[in-house]
């Protein structure tokens, strides 16, 4: 008799978080100071919850449209127009997602065969190449280094396109580098994928994580006739303290996105509506929120990497976008995770070791610096005592 109880080979070959690993470990520590998950130390602004309170008392408890409600189209619409530059039809191109992180899975559902390649940043935020593995294709890797900001630049990229290159995947700011694509460099992917036709991605939950005045574009409105090959995606979940909510959304062209609307029957039908009107709240009458939680993060930047810097074997980068540095830790002599099993153990504090973020990763550690300010000065004081300053 054929043993038919196996699992999927996506199931089996799924990898345990290299992040949640630390934050298991981090539970024998009662002291433990916590800064591996990318995770706003915020609680959701009020007027945004009250909004999604204000759906469940008006019983909006049943399914909504595949493409999600009329009303968060068309704010997302509006949000795309003036603040991207991208102009887009809520009824033909806009579907609401389970975050980001159910958006991109649609997306590679949408546009990815087995065996086809994609072509992400190494390292990378783990769950790409997850998705990737679930529907059976293979992930090409585009180093990035230190030297250039971690940028993925144009030229990394070309040279791995091949025959079965089918899909491309950018995200600036960058989780877990804190790098990001000027314009500069988003023209020349631009140019790279009307010259090889190929999808892109271009994750952009990190947006509005900016510093130093830096302001990022989207590569959909960089150039003429991109609509063709570009899908955006974006997330409510950092620009606004709502991962809980879980609410996110594509944009795409009709052909693309008739087909990610049918797909999304399967996924999760739709996102709560109550969560959807939450969302028309942050994207017309949040700004202020962000502007207050992008300083406080911005302040925490400084705290971190001038701290870091000053510490026996870390060495970091001023990053210019998101909420992470991605320190080199090679001056412990150790790989990434025995170096942040060692900071664990000595200081109890939790930051993730570079190789949860692909092989790429090997030789740093990621920390998030999206918590309050007090514990970020109370972490850097223990690493200071536990390794000494240089
Ligand atoms: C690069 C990147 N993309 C997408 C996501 C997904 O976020 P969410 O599903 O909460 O929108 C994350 C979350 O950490 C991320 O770091």
């Amino acid at each position: 008799m054929i043993d038919r109880t196996y699992l999927s080979l996506a199931a089996q070959n799924a990898m345990q978080s290299g992040v949640r690993r630390m934050f298991e470990l981090a539970k024998n520590y009662d002291d433990s100071i916590n800064l591996t998950l990318g995770e706003p130390g915020f609680v959701t602004p009020e007027h945004i919850i009250n909004a999604g309170i204000e759906g469940l008392r008006q019983g909006k408890t049943k399914y909504t449209p595949n493409a999600g409600i009329s009303e968060l189209r068309k704010a997302i619409a509006y949000k795309l127009e003036k603040e991207n530059g991208i102009i887009c039809d809520p009824e033909k191109n806009l579907i609401v997602t389970a975050g980001a992180t159910q958006g991109l899975m649609l997306a590679i559902a949408t546009l990815v065969d087995k065996d086809d390649e994609v072509i992400i940043q190494g390292p990378n935020w783990p769950d790409y190449k997850g998705q990737i593995d679930t529907v059976g294709a293979k992930t090409v890797y585009a180093k990035v280094s230190e030297e250039n900001g971690f940028k993925m630049t144009a030229d990394i990229i070309e040279p791995l396109i091949t025959e079965k290159t089918k899909l491309i995947i950018i995200n600036s700011p960058s989780n877990p580098t804190g790098g990001v694509l000027e314009e500069e460099d988003l023209r020349e992917i631009a140019a790279l994928v009307k010259k090889h036709k190929i999808f892109i991605i271009s994750d952009e939950p990190y947006e509005k994580l900016v510093y130093d005045g830096f302001v990022q574009k989207s590569l959909a409105a960089i150039d003429e006739g991109l609509e063709e090959y570009v899908i955006t995606i974006n997330s409510l979940s950092k620009t606004y303290a709502m991962t809980g909510f879980r609410v996110g959304y594509i944009c795409a062209n009709e052909r693309i996105m008739r087909e990610m609307i049918k797909l999304q029957e399967f996924f999760i039908a739709s996102v709560p509506e109550p969560m959807q009107m939450a969302a028309v709240e942050a994207l017309y009458h949040a700004d202020e929120d962000v502007a207050e939680m992008v300083k406080y993060y911005d302040r925490n930047r400084h705290l971190i990497v001038d701290g870091l810097n000053e510490i026996n074997g870390f060495s970091c980068l001023y990053p210019k976008g998101a909420f992470y540095v991605f320190p080199n830790i090679t001056g412990f002599g150790m790989s990434s995770v025995e170096a942040a099993e060692y900071i664990l153990e000595k200081t109890h504090v939790v930051t993730a070791p570079g190789n949860a973020f692909g092989p790429d990763g090997e030789g740093f550690i990621r920390i998030c610096y999206a918590s309050r300010y007090e514990q970020i000065a109370e972490a850097l004081e223990r690493m200071k005592k536990a390794f000494g300053t240089k």
